[in-house]
């Protein structure tokens, strides 16, 4: 599989002759292994139907900026935030004129400004529309914000013309997408990640641990595995499959993290610590199941685990880069701030653990990252966005570092 495979994209169609191509450009992200929700834009629905592209995504198929139905599903922000990627495709002149004027007059439109994923634009129109100044200054502003422009081609045009203008093929665009997710900026690093809760046992039975679900230490060893970095992840239990092209290191307790992960951070190039560390472990484990006495009171004294990522940050041969987590519920900011310099990291990612959108377990999340001499924020968005985010700014910091002198 490729880049594509469990990514969520966005296929919006706008309202030109090409939008039947639309259909078959979600066919061959499914074939990718890609969950895919589809956007039509008005236009659209005279040249292919919801019904349509619902059967072939599999999903509801959104029109309407103002649907109650759909609101009441996933509604426009939430689908903006769903998405790993919107591919507009393809774009009419009149589309990309509104995306440069940042109009948000429809749901096409509301969605490409809402969403925080990276969005690609494959234009389709006639030759003489795209060759004209406004289209290209349109195009060359969206190019100037970070949008992907992907195609057009040249070739016969259903108007009869002849010229640039054409939709890129549908496998050319699944082939520019995969080549987005795939930016090489950590070649050849060796990145260690830790993730997921850990387990502390009282007895056989019974144990403390916390709810994390590992999706944003996973997250962000598949972003470093895409990045082309030899990746390790040390994993907490949890009911994830791991990414692709990532070496996994299961562990139970904190105790056991703290081994994998001294021995793998060692001469490391970047050591990421999303897991939930349980910072206490029962002073002794019981053997056999504790049996219950009525009415007596259980008393468990608890020790302090290890600090691995600050212990991490103390080897001999520390990773050229340590990014922390900062589970915080309240003063965010300040307790993350005191916490980089408390276990010696060069970032730390502080995020609000109290807010149901990004706490524990779930999809999304909403993070500062804090650095000696930065810091930046990163609004809600899935937790695979969120982590090629920080992959960005990791890799950025990395090489400032190792051209350090
Ligand atoms: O797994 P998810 O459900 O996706 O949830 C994601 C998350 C909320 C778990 C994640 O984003 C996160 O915040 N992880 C860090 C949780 C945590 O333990 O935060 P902390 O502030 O208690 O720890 C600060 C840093 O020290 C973390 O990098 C942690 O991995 C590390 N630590 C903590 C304790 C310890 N004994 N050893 C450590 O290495």
């Amino acid at each position: 599989m490729g880049q594509l495979n469990q990514r969520h994209i966005l296929v919006a169609i706008s309202g030109g002759i090409a939008a039947y191509k639309g259909a078959e450009l979600v066919r061959l992200l499914k074939k990718q292994g890609a969950l895919v929700r589809v956007v039509l834009s008005r236009g659209a629905t005279e040249f292919i139907t919801p019904l349509t592209m619902q059967a072939l995504s599999g999903e509801p198929t959104h029109t309407e900026l103002l649907d109650e139905a759909a609101e009441a599903g996933m509604g426009h922000i939430e689908l903006a935030r769903w998405a790993d990627l919107m591919i507009i495709a393809p774009a009419t002149a009149d589309v990309i004129a509104r995306l440069a004027q940042g109009r948000a007059d429809d749901l096409l439109t509301t969605v490409a400004l809402a969403t925080p994923a990276p969005v690609a634009v494959a234009p389709a129109m006639n030759q003489q529309m795209w060759a004209h100044a406004a289209t290209q200054e349109n195009i060359q502003m969206l190019a100037s914000r970070g949008i992907q422009i992907v195609g057009p081609s040249a070739g016969e045009q259903a108007c009869g013309d002849v010229g640039l203008g054409r939709l890129l093929e549908p496998e050319a665009i699944v082939i520019a997408l995969n080549q987005r997710f795939d930016n090489r900026l950590l070649e050849g690093r060796r990145v260690v990640v830790t993730a997921g809760p850990t387990v502390e046992a009282i007895d056989p039975v019974r144990y403390l641990s916390n709810h994390s679900s590992g999706k944003m230490g996973y997250a962000l060893a598949g972003a470093c595995a895409d990045a082309g970095a030899q990746v390790e992840l040390i994993s907490g239990p949890v009911h994830l499959d791991p990414p692709d092209r990532v070496t996994l290191h299961l562990v139970t307790s904190a105790a056991e993290m703290c081994v994998r992960a001294l021995e793998l951070a060692d001469g490391a190039d970047l050591f990421i610590g999303a897991a939930a560390v349980a910072d206490y472990r029962p002073e002794s484990t019981s053997a056999d199941k504790i049996k219950k006495q009525a009415g007596d009171t259980l008393v468990i004294t608890l020790v302090e685990n290890p600090d691995i990522i600050a212990s991490v940050s103390q080897l001999a041969n520390r990773p050229v880069l340590i990014a922390g987590f900062a589970a915080e519920t309240n003063s965010v900011m300040d307790h993350a701030r005191e916490k980089r310099l408390r276990k010696g990291l060069d970032m730390i990612i502080a995020n609000d653990v109290s807010d149901p959108d990004t706490t524990f377990g779930a999809e999304q999340n909403a993070v500062h990252l804090i650095t000696e001499t930065e810091e930046r924020s990163l609004p809600l968005a899935s937790k695979r966005v969120i982590a090629e985010q920080i992959v960005l700014a990791v890799a950025d910091s990395l090489e400032r570092l190792l051209r350090r002198p």
